[in-house]
Formats: structure tokens, sequence, C-alpha cells
């Protein structure tokens, strides 16, 4: 395949024993919503995203379908696309069709054979378009190979989902700011944000009737049981899902049911009935949030796509 290239950059691969081990020792005990995603978890996640609650992810869908030549018109042609966090390549595919002569599309990911093998198929796909697949950590500095996208004039970094609300606002503002460095003057970024909203909306979302949420949240204590060899006992541990108003944010805790002490890699954790794992953030925004945040990382708010309900938005912000 003449028009695929693959760089790996090294990404760091995140120790879970230690990060598990450090999160449980916090006074408020805690592990990070990026080790949801094993094997089981990425597909419980799939089911999430097709919930009849879970409207961020059709909702997004269907603003890209919707406005994909208004979009592509507002990136101009011959652009090079970077995608972050690009996994399975499900919405890129819009963009593709409705671009004006793309010439190379960059997908950035950390799990290097879903990324492979999505990417290959793109470059099949398109073999007008220059595929340069990176495996790499978008949520850290890289070095992307510089000669290979130094020629294209307009970059344009693609970042769906809403992935940003994971991130804790000083880290949501460095990856901006990196973004921005990036794609230099006149570049720019497309990206999903899920909007502040009624939290009756925002709860039923993240406390679906179906308990796959619940699953989602409960699989990182068997997860830590099989692989930290550990003893929770999931009938002692309920998932818990509130919006923090004050923090604009949805939060994930996992709460322990009882008195009980956990071993975990031959360590041992106490907890008191009520007491939780707090396991993900998800924060939500408001439009004067998302202008005031891009404008602080050198970027320009220019022009908003959202759904007839303003639940969900597709920003392009622009170098300035
Ligand atoms: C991946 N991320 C944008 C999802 C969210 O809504 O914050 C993860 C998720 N957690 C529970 N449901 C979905």
């Amino acid at each position: 395949m003449d028009n695929f290239r693959f760089y790996d950059l090294q990404p760091k691969i995140s120790n879970f024993p230690d990060e598990v081990l450090a999160g449980l020792s916090k006074q408020q005990k805690q592990i990070p919503p990026k080790f949801f995603y094993d094997e089981y978890g990425s597909k419980i996640f799939d089911q999430i995203c097709e919930l009849e609650e879970y409207y961020p992810t059709r909702t997004e869908f269907g603003i890209l379908q919707q406005h994909s030549s208004d979009i592509a018109d507002e990136i101009g042609e011959n652009s090079l696309i970077i995608e972050y966090g690009s996994g399975s390549s499900k919405k890129i595919g819009f963009l593709l069709d409705s671009l004006i002569k793309p010439l190379i599309y960059m997908p950035i990911d950390i799990s290097r054979q879903h990324m492979l093998s999505a990417s290959k198929t793109i470059a099949d796909k398109y073999p007008n378009l220059k595929v340069l697949a990176v495996y790499a950590d978008y949520t850290t500095e890289m070095l992307l190979p510089e000669y290979a996208i130094s020629s294209v004039q307009k970059k344009v970094i693609f970042f769906p989902g809403t992935t940003i609300g994971n991130l804790e606002p000083e880290e949501a503002i460095q990856l901006l700011k990196r973004s921005a460095t990036i794609v230099g003057s006149g570049g720019g970024m497309l990206i999903g944000f899920d909007m502040k909203k009624d939290p009756q909306i925002l709860h039923a979302a993240y406390n679906d009737s179906k308990g796959v949420t619940a699953a989602f949240n409960m699989n990182l204590l068997t997860r830590i049981n099989r692989e930290l060899d550990a003893d929770f006992n999931l009938n002692s541990f309920n998932h818990y899902a509130l919006f923090n108003v004050k923090k604009g944010r949805i939060e994930m805790h996992l709460v322990s049911l009882e008195d009980q002490i956990i071993s975990v890699a031959d360590r041992k954790f106490k907890f008191i009935e009520g007491e939780s794992i707090h396991t993900e953030n998800s924060y939500k925004f408001s439009m004067e949030e998302i202008k005031k945040m891009s404008e602080e990382c050198g970027f320009k708010l220019v022009k908003v796509w959202s759904d007839n309900n303003n639940y969900f938005s597709i920003c392009y912000l622009s170098v300035v």
C-alpha cells in the first residue's frame, strides 16, 4: 500500500498496578478513567454509545452527517487532518467524503492494533489520500514526523467524542495549547463538546436503565481483581453517577456498601460504608466557557454546529 505509513512514537504505557495502588492510597480514593478501556470495557463503551439515554454519540454523528459539507468548506482544500484518539476511525468518514482534495490523514492513537487496522482500511478506501498512522499518546507532548507534514499549509486537528471533557481543566488547556502549536498559524481544530443542560438528562445518560454504564464502571473492579490479584466483591459496591453543578461535571464513583478491607496486590485498603472510589469526571461546557478556553490557548472560536436541542456542539477553532 503506497499511500500508507506507520510511525511508532513509543508512547509511555501507563503502569496499571502503580497507578491503582497510588489512587487507592489517596484520601479520596480514585482510579483514572483511562483504565476503563480494557478489551471488555471497550466493548461495553460501544454499547453505551448505542443507548437511548446516552445522547452524545448519536447527536455528534447527526451533526457531522448534516453539516459535513459546511464543515468541509470551513476547513478548505488541500488539508492535513490529524485525528486524536482515532480508534476505529468511524467519524472521519463523513469528513473525508466531503473534504475538497484532502492531502494527508494522520490518525493518532495509543491503541496500536485498533488504529493500524482502521487506518489501513481508510488508506485502501481513499487511494489519493496519504494515511500516516501515528502510535502515540496525544495527551502528552509528541514529536510528530515534521518532514512528512511540513509541506501541507492547512493543518486541522479533529478531536470528536467530547473526550476533552474527561480531562481536568488544566490538562484540557495544555492539550489545546499544544494543538495550536502543532497546526500553526492558519491551522485549526474541529472539536466536539458536550454542553451543559438539564441535570436530569445528564443523570439519565450516566445512569441508564439497562445498567450498561454501571457495568462499565464496575468492570474496573473486575479488571483489578484479575490483573492485580485483588478481592473486590462486586456485590458490595455500587455504581454512582451525579452531576456536580458547582464543578460543571458528571462524576462517576464506585461506592462501598459496607465497611470492608480489600486486598490488592498484597496491600490492604480499608473502606467505610458509603466511601467511594472516584473513577471519572465528564465536564460539560457552555459556549462562553468554550470561547474563553479557546482564546486562552491561542485559538479563536470561528464556527459552531449544534443539534436542535443544543445538547452537543462541534466547534471550529482557528489559530489567530
Ligand atoms: C469517552 N467519554 C467522552 C465518555 C463520557 O461521556 O464522558 C465516557 C463515558 N463514561 C460513562 N459513559 C460514557
